[in-house]
């Protein structure tokens, strides 16, 4: 039977092995704790908010140039901390009236930045949201190198949910997709107009945003270069934007 395999499609057959085989040995919170910090290294020092310490993947960590198929997860993007997060969570940092006394929902929050920011500038209640469950698991491990108690942090779809209780919906760098874009649209739209929830998105100039119906419905509240670092990493980005989305028939 082996010879019916091409070469290709053995290769693929032995990375989809290695990647089940890899997956397997992180079933407790324990060991994907372990993992986490065993494969990143503190940093954010470089970021626009340096005072935030955060686990990332940085070109010190042995996965930076690992074989991808002994990676235990999905994508990490949780080890990293995107521009359109980095302006967000500055802007919080600078403007800690926008979330003080407030609940916060962090949806996508990833290494959960924005919603530790969120807790620094004296939120009630911080939810971190994102569908990556090893996200909140990092998203804890930041809080606590930040001497922070964790915030809330949940793993199912919210999007397309009712949301009550919410005064402030944060969103970083979470228009890189055309589809999740529009069920984004669709679904704060529902939330504004239901509940009046204050949206706050930082996106660093991504096509997929730029180019979306919602920027209609967006103002721009401030702009920040980004660290010549943070340029290296993410090649053609030079700044990041806040949004505060106002719908039309809020004017
Ligand atoms: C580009 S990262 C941004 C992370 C973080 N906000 C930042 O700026 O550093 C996008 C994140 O959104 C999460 N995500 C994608 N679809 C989602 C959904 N429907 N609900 C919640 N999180 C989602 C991904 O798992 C990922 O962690």
């Amino acid at each position: 039977m082996l010879g019916r395999f091409s070469p290709q499609r053995y290769s693929q057959c032995f990375k989809t092995f290695v990647k089940t085989f890899e997956q397997a040995r992180f079933k407790s919170n324990e060991s994907i704790r372990r993992f986490i910090s065993e494969n990143t290294e503190t940093g954010g020092q470089l970021s626009l908010t340096p005072e935030v310490k955060l686990r990332l993947l940085t070109s010190n960590c042995r996965f930076w140039r690992e074989r991808p198929e002994l990676w235990p997860f999905d994508d990490p993007y949780w080890a990293i901390y995107w521009p359109g997060g980095q302006a967000l969570s500055r802007y919080l940092l600078d403007n800690p009236d926008e979330c003080q006394g407030k609940t916060v929902l962090d949806v996508g929050s990833g290494c959960g930045a924005s919603a530790i920011a969120a807790k620094l500038c004296g939120a009630a209640h911080v939810i971190a949201n994102d569908i990556d469950e090893v996200a909140a698991i990092a998203t804890q491990m930041n809080s606590e190198l930040n001497s922070l108690e964790p915030p809330v942090c949940v793993s199912e779809n919210m999007i397309a949910s009712q949301i009550q209780g919410v005064d402030l919906i944060l969103l970083g760098d979470m228009f890189y997709d055309e589809a999740l874009a529009t069920s984004l649209h669709t679904w704060l739209d529902n939330c504004v107009r239901t509940h009046g929830t204050r949206v706050l998105i930082g996106d660093p100039g991504r096509a997929q945003f730029q180019s979306h119906d919602i920027r209609g419905l967006l103002r721009p509240l401030v702009q920040y270069e980004l660290p010549e670092s943070v340029k290296e990493e993410n090649y053609g980005l030079t700044c990041s934007r806040v949004w505060l989305y106002h719908p039309q028939f809020f004017k």
